[in-house]
């Protein structure tokens, strides 16, 4: 062969290795070891080989082939150390392989659990408790009309309870009883039930046994046992013969439920537009600090549905009673806890909210 050729047959001998050094298969320890021979083996490797051929070209053409087949053996090489690498790494994470699995796991800084609000922590045990005497769990709108707010609950139309101080208005009321509110209690979700359950001749399929908890709102001054936004459960039972003293039992054996046993707790004569009689319950605050040793908290209002609001409902108000009821979550959840103002509930502050 004349030089010119030499160095031609060169060139396409490296183009063609150099095509099989990428399609070459290096997916094991041992196909790596098979490359390394067959490329770079010091006997019959095929860059080795290459590099012999060197010699037989003219001294002019040397220079630029030598630096051509450096590239290649580097080519060569640089697969097979990615492919060495490569094994390496999976030869440390293989289960067992290069580990000692029974070292302890390295565990980061630990991550802090979140805890319940205390609000949703009460509610939560209020609905259990009342699950376990068969009440169901309703909801109703928190944008409420008047009517199912204060109308059907037998609120005349200059009660205090309309006045555009306790009311947050959406749209304001009209003369004709129309009105849009955020609600001010949860007794409106009562109405809904028994709208619900009365059938057009005014009785009932079943007797009703239901609560409601929810969000209230009321456009009032703000304190450590008041706030503008607060929790409260609605509760009512309809049947036929239902009485007060019902109504009594049931609260205490609820009080001794989510408090203990010997929660003291006292029935106070009161009013509302839409029970007859009314009452409301406080419970007795155990506090040292106080000269008599505590004070009582008012927790709820209760007493037997109104037949006003039976007949506003379409139920039959000869042939049923019931008894219905109004709990504040907050004040039931500062009794809980000790938790002595209802503003350190609206704060989010970790300090407190971590306790729970
Ligand atoms: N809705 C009343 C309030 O917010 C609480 C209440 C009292 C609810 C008596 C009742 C009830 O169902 O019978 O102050």
């Amino acid at each position: 062969m004349i030089p010119q050729d030499m160095a031609q047959s060169l060139e396409s001998d490296i183009a063609r290795v150099a095509a099989d050094i990428d399609a070459a298969e290096v997916g094991t320890p041992e196909a790596a070891e098979a490359f390394r021979v067959r490329f770079l083996g010091r006997r019959a490797g095929a860059v080795t080989d290459l590099f012999a051929r060197l010699g037989e070209l003219p001294a002019q053409e040397r220079r630029e082939a030598g630096a051509r087949l450096n590239a290649l053996k580097e080519q060569a090489q640089a697969r097979l150390d990615e492919a060495r690498n490569c094994h390496a790494a999976a030869q440390d994470t293989a289960p067992g392989a290069g580990a000692d699995l029974t070292l302890p796991g390295r565990v980061p800084a630990p991550i802090a659990g979140g805890s319940r609000h205390p609000l949703t922590e009460t509610r939560r045990e209020i609905e259990r408790i009342f699950g376990s005497f068969g009440f169901s769990v309703e909801t109703g709108p928190e944008i409420e009309d008047d009517w199912h707010n204060f109308s059907a609950l037998a609120f005349p139309p200059e009660h205090p309870a309309r006045d555009m101080q306790d009311t947050f208005w959406i749209e304001p009321p009209a003369p004709d009883g129309r009105g849009v509110l955020l609600r001010t209690h949860t007794s409106p979700v009562q109405v809904r039930g028994m709208v619900a359950a009365a059938r057009s001749d005014g009785t009932l399929a079943a007797p009703i046994r239901l609560i409601a908890p929810g969000r209230v709102f009321r456009n009032e001054s703000i304190s450590y046992k008041s706030f503008c936004l607060f929790h409260q459960v609605e509760g009512l039972v309809v049947a036929e013969r239902v009485s007060f003293a019902d109504l009594k039992g049931m609260l205490r054996t609820f009080a001794r439920a989510l408090f203990d046993d010997d929660v003291r707790m006292r029935f106070r004569p009161s009013y509302f537009p839409f029970t007859e009689p009314s009452a409301e319950v406080d419970i007795w605050w155990t506090d040292a600090s106080r000269p008599d040793g505590g004070r009582w908290m008012e927790v709820l209002g209760c007493g037997m549905v109104d037949p006003d609001v039976f007949t506003a409902v379409g139920i039959d108000a000869e042939r049923y009673t019931g008894y219905a009821f109004g709990m504040g979550i907050e004040r039931l959840a500062m009794l809980r806890h000790g938790i002595s103002d209802i503003r350190l509930f609206y704060e989010n502050d970790v300090r407190l909210l971590g306790q729970f």
